[in-house]
């Protein structure tokens, strides 16, 4: 058993809910290549069980994690992309940061808010492609996990951007994504990013000071992952 409250049945009702998310994008993503619609849905469908957000585990991802345990915040400012159900951002906290994460979707939002009532996480709705312009460079850290490899590859480079504005000068960018091996086809979702896009960093003014790749070993694939760490000059 992984995270709180993951059972054999918790799986049983993921393995459901991913058929019927599969037959429901399958309809959005022509219409939409950045999903928007797409998201809310899946919350809403998810009707409080969070066995049925695919990529809802419950507990924050372990690189974050061990990378915080080494880089407590002191009071610095941090924002969460995309934060979902909100334990990446309750990791970044409880690390001593003023954390703030955002999510396209009110219902993930609602979620979160309600999964952590006495939380000091500052949970907003917002859209990474509006961002307020109070937030444009100014967070010491900035956590993207999943979210630019969940849109088509078509959003990719605006996903980046749109991340990379987040950091303040000097400040650190975590990204934690699946990589797509050289000349493999793409059939997302999720589109895992291919190694120019996940360096697209470097063109945007960023140093990479480090990265940890690993992968999930799956019954039919290999599932290749990057955690890189950046500084913006
Ligand atoms: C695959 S989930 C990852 C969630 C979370 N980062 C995690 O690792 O558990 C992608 C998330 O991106 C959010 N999202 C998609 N497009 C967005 C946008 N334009 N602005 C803000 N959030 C967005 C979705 O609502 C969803 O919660």
């Amino acid at each position: 058993m992984g995270a709180q409250g993951v059972t054999d049945d918790f799986e049983r009702r993921r393995e459901e809910a991913k058929k019927r998310i599969d037959r429901l994008d399958s309809r959005e993503l022509e219409r939409q290549p950045d999903r928007k619609d797409f998201f809310d849905q899946v919350y809403e469908q998810a009707g409080g069980d969070a066995a049925a957000v695919p990529w809802a585990d419950l507990q924050a991802k372990k690189q974050l994690a061990d990378w915080l345990a080494d880089h407590a915040g002191a009071g610095r400012t941090a924002i969460d992309v995309a934060c979902g159900l909100g334990d990446n951002a309750e990791a970044l906290a409880a690390a001593g940061y003023r954390t703030t994460a955002f999510d396209l979707s009110r219902k993930a939002i609602d979620w979160a808010r309600q999964r952590f009532p006495d939380s000091p996480v500052d949970y907003r709705v917002a859209d990474l492609l509006e961002l307020p312009r109070g937030w444009i460079g100014v967070f010491d850290l900035v956590h993207e996990c999943y979210t630019i490899q969940s849109v088509a590859p078509s959003m990719h480079r605006a996903f980046t951007e749109a991340i990379a504005s987040l950091v303040a000068p000097g400040g650190t960018l975590l990204v934690y994504t699946r990589l797509r091996p050289v000349g493999e086809a793409v059939d997302g979702p999720p589109w895992p990013l291919t190694e120019d896009e996940a360096g697209h960093f470097a063109h945007l003014g960023f140093e990479l000071v480090n990265e940890t790749r690993f992968a999930f070993q799956r019954p039919d694939r290999t599932s290749p992952h990057v955690f890189a760490e950046w500084r913006r000059a």
